[in-house]
C-alpha cells in the first residue's frame, strides 16, 4: 500500500505547490533549525549550473525544480533527462519546467529506461528517502552514469535528533525513512565507486561520487 508520502506526491495539486511552498520548507527542516541545507542547496545549483556539453539525468526529478539549474550551463550535446514515478510530476513539469534541452519522461527509478554509461551527471535529491527498496536504485545510478561521470545524492541520514525516540517510527509510519550514516556511501563504495565524499547537514545528507575512468 503506498504511503502517506508516496500519495502525496502523486496528488496533481501537491505538485503544483511542491517547488514554491512545500520544499523550500523542507530544505530549512533538514537542518534542525539551521541553514546549513539551503546553503549547501545553493551550492549545488551553482554546481549543476556551470559550463558544459553534459548528459544530466535527475532521478525522481518531481515538477523539474532543479531543471532550470543543471540545464542553464549546458552546451553542445548537453541535454538535461528528468524521470519520475508519478503522473502529476512529470505533467507538472512539462508546464512550468520546459526548456530546449530539457525532456521529461514517466518511469521508476528501479528501472532506468537508459542503456549503460550514458549520463555524466546522474542526481538524486530529496526522493531516496521515499522509495520503499531504495539501495537498487543506487545501483541503477551506477549502471547510467559513465566512467568518469559524477553520482549526487541528497537524502535523510541519522543524526542526533532523530535517534531520539519515536522520531525514526514518526518518519516510518509516513513512509520517510532516515538512512544510517553508512549506508548509501557503502552501497556506492561496493559498486566500485571512487571519491565517494559525505556532507551531512542535520537530518540531511549530500553524497557526491565518482564512477572510475
Ligand atoms: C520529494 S519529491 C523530490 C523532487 C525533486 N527531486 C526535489 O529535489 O525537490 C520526490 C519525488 O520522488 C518521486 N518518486 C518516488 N518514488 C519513485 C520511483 N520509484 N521512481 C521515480 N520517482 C519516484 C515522487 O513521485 C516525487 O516526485
Amino acid at each position: 500500500m503506498p504511503s502517506i508520502a508516496q500519495r502525496l506526491m502523486g496528488n496533481p495539486a501537491f505538485s503544483q505547490i511542491y517547488e514554491r511552498l512545500w520544499r523550500p520548507v523542507f530544505t530549512r527542516g533538514f537542518s534542525l533549525g539551521g541553514s546549513s541545507t539551503a546553503d549547501y542547496d545553493r551550492a549545488l545549483r551553482t554546481y549543476l549550473a556551470r559550463p558544459g556539453d553534459r548528459m544530466v539525468l535527475d532521478v525522481a526529478c518531481g515538477p523539474g525544480n532543479y531543471s532550470h539549474d543543471a540545464a542553464r550551463g549546458l552546451s553542445g550535446d548537453g541535454q538535461y533527462v528528468g524521470i519520475d514515478f508519478a503522473a502529476s510530476m512529470v505533467a507538472q513539469a512539462q508546464r512550468s519546467q520546459r526548456g530546449d534541452r530539457v525532456t521529461y519522461l514517466r518511469g521508476d527509478a528501479h528501472h532506468l529506461p537508459f542503456p549503460e554509461a550514458t549520463f555524466d551527471t546522474v542526481v538524486c535529491l530529496a526522493a531516496l528517502y521515499l522509495i520503499p527498496d531504495p539501495l537498487p536504485v543506487l545501483d541503477e545510478m551506477a549502471r547510467v552514469v559513465r566512467p568518469g561521470g559524477e553520482i549526487i545524492i541528497f537524502t535523510s541520514v541519522r543524526a542526533s535528533a532523530a535517534a531520539l525516540p519515536g522520531a525514526e517510527a514518526i518518519a516510518g509510519l509516513s513512509g520517510l525513512r532516515i538512512f544510517g550514516r553508512r549506508e548509501l556511501v557503502g552501497r556506492l563504495e561496493s559498486l566500485g565507486m571512487e571519491h565517494v565524499e559525505q556532507t551531512i547537514t542535520g537530518v540531511g545528507q549530500y553524497v557526491h561520487a565518482r564512477r572510475p575512468q
